[in-house]
């Protein structure tokens, strides 16, 4: 506004096309900030004030010094500059001008709003325990940081039994001086669970435990140190091996489909007797043979058995040490446990090939479980 203006001292087209591209840039650059309304009035006072407004002063001395033949075609140019800066005022302040809600176009394509789906790991522990549910067996839950006398003691692994070495033990570190049984470590199964539940409840018991489980193993396409399992256990008057036999089976058909078949193989565990394995016929190729019952119809899906009279003993010992009465005599209940690996059912379930798509948060591998 009050800078000074450059006279002009040459008024051929040329040199007057120069100076009005130059002033008409300088109108321009200044119109494209004009965010507020309060800087649109200044711009518009810089321009067009009456007294010292730019085109005033401007218009004044050039026309001033200007030759006479020059005089209409700068008369010109002034009109078309003044019009620049009328049409920049007339628009709105480019801020007002974005927060304005934009035009609709309804012919743009939606926006996906993604939502999360349930992991299918997640998806597998609630569908099996579900059925187990609707049998009338709780949900049961326990620590994953654990005691070796809830771990192996009380479920008949005596210290160095050999079958403690199948389990690949991650301990907690410097528990030197604490006695065995007190000494903490990752647990290796969700079994410790089964004795918690017996010590705190007396029988009839029916629960299903799902959990996280860790064992010192190398990770490779089907084994992760970190995995998860369902387990089950029902104790009560009169339970047998036919019960077992006849819960398991109806538990596969109500999971895999009704054509699924079940078949028990001996087998052992420290803390059932008698202990099995039990197979599922494929339900996958219908035992015509695949890949995952490795041609053979048949695929082995769990471990089970009576509950061992030596595991009541020791929860009637803690639950004495607890100041309880004693409840799980074994002249008069008797029970049978179970207990799976997840990762392997869902693998099957949904054809996945390495367990670590499991635990890669990969959103491309998790999407397509919706
Ligand atoms: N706890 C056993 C395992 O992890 C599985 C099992 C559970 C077997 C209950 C029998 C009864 O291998």
């Amino acid at each position: 506004m009050t800078e000074t203006i450059t006279p002009l001292t040459a008024f051929d087209d040329a040199s007057l096309d120069e100076a009005f591209r130059a002033l008409t840039d300088q109108v321009r650059s200044a119109a494209s900030q004009l965010t507020t309304a309060e800087a649109q009035e200044n711009f518009r006072l810089d321009w067009l004030g009456r007294k010292q407004g730019r085109l005033k002063l401007l218009s004044e001395t050039w026309l001033k010094t200007a030759p006479p033949e020059a005089k209409k075609s700068l008369g010109m140019r002034f009109n078309t500059l003044k019009n620049e800066i009328e049409a920049a005022l007339a628009s709105e302040p480019a801020s007002s001008k974005a927060s304005s809600a934009p035009a609709l176009d309804l012919s743009l394509p939606g926006i996906r709003r993604n939502i999360g789906v349930e992991h299918p790991l997640t998806r597998t522990m609630r569908e099996m325990t579900a059925v187990f549910a609707a049998l009338g067996y709780s949900v049961g839950i326990g620590p994953e940081v654990e005691t070796d006398f809830y771990n192996f003691e009380a479920l008949n692994f005596p210290p160095n039994h050999p079958a403690r070495d199948t389990q690949d033990t991650l301990v907690v570190a410097d528990q030197e001086g604490k006695p065995l049984r007190e000494r903490l470590l990752m647990r290796t199964h969700t079994s410790p669970v089964q004795i918690r539940s017996m010590v705190s409840n007396p029988p009839p018991l029916r629960i299903v435990i799902p959990g996280k489980v860790h064992r010192n193993d190398e990770s490779d396409a089907t084994h992760s140190p970190i995995f998860h399992q369902v387990e089950g256990l029902c104790v009560d008057t009169n339970i047998t091996f036919s019960d077992l036999k006849g819960t398991l089976d109806y538990a596969m058909k109500a999971f895999f489909g009704s054509s699924v078949k079940t078949r028990f193989f001996p087998s052992f565990f420290p803390f059932t007797e008698p202990s099995a394995d039990v197979q599922i016929s494929c339900p996958f190729c219908g035992q015509k043979g695949c890949r995952k019952c490795k041609f053979s119809g048949w695929i082995e899906l769990l471990g089970c058995g009576m509950v061992d009279p030596a595991v009541f003993a020791a929860v009637d010992a803690r639950r004495i040490e607890n100041g309880l009465e004693p409840a799980y005599d074994t002249k008069k209940i008797s029970g049978f446990a179970f207990g799976m690996g997840v990762e392997r059912i869902a693998m099957m379930k949904y054809g996945v090939g390495d367990i670590g798509q499991f635990y890669s948060g990969d959103l491309r591998f998790l999407s397509q479980f919706v």
